[in-house]
């Protein structure tokens, strides 16, 4: 039987007992179960791919007027952002441990979200690899229509060649406007990473790409 191609691979990796820890007990009161449909009394932003969830607990705590909602697979990155909710007490970020494929699929209502934020996701730069990229035109088109009209699809990637890419799927989606002419400068939104720094300092680049549902 055939596999889906998926935009990750699972590894044994190394995990904390503080994460660990946090897996055990804190992903019962912050988690959300794969495929309950997601409710949410506020406007409500997903995350996808929160990575180790620094930035995703700083924009939560910056934003109590905004639900959040992180997707994640990797269990360190799971259980470091449950530990922060619960240091930050935050009441308006929820995790869900699952492939964000089947999540917008399955547990996002349609036209639903005031915004979905992608940062930084998995450049795959070699070519046989990059069917494993997350930004493709099926998985706009689904993206999109969770998104409210109005609503944002915000992606950050350092990456050029990717970026490019991400311009050229997003431009092609009929229910997506541009912001800008093409990159957009850093919206206020996106809270610069401690990696970004050090990269934009090497001289690396940055760019986000930043489009809405049309109404
Ligand atoms: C390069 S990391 C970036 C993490 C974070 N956004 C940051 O800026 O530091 C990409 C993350 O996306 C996650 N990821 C990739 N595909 C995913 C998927 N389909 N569903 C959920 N998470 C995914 C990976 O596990 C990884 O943690």
């Amino acid at each position: 039987m055939s596999r889906p191609i998926r935009s990750f691979v699972l590894r044994q990796g190394r995990i904390t007992p503080a994460q660990q820890r946090a897996l055990d007990e804190l992903l019962p009161k912050y988690g959300l179960a794969f495929p309950e449909p997601i409710r949410s009394e506020k406007p409500l932003v997903l995350e996808i791919g929160s990575g180790m969830g620094e930035t995703t607990a700083a924009i939560a705590a910056a934003h109590p007027e905004l639900d959040f909602v992180a997707i994640e697979v990797h269990g360190p990155g799971v259980g470091s952002l449950l530990n922060r909710i619960e240091a930050g007490r935050l009441t308006n970020l929820r995790v869900v441990r699952h492939d964000a494929v089947e999540v917008l699929e399955q547990m996002v209502p349609d036209a639903s979200l005031a915004a979905i934020h992608l940062f930084f996701p998995d450049p795959w730069p070699k070519k046989r690899h990059h069917k494993r990229r997350l930004i493709q035109p099926a998985f706009v088109e689904l993206a999109a229509s969770r998104l409210a009209p109005g609503a944002y699809l915000h992606v950050a990637t350092d990456w050029q060649e990717y970026a490019e890419h991400v311009l050229e799927v997003l431009r092609a989606n009929p229910s997506l406007a541009n912001t800008v002419a093409d990159f957009a400068p850093r919206p206020a939104t996106r809270p610069e990473t401690k990696f970004e720094r050090r990269g934009l300092k090497l001289g690396h680049g940055v760019w986000d790409i930043v489009f809405t549902r049309k109404p």
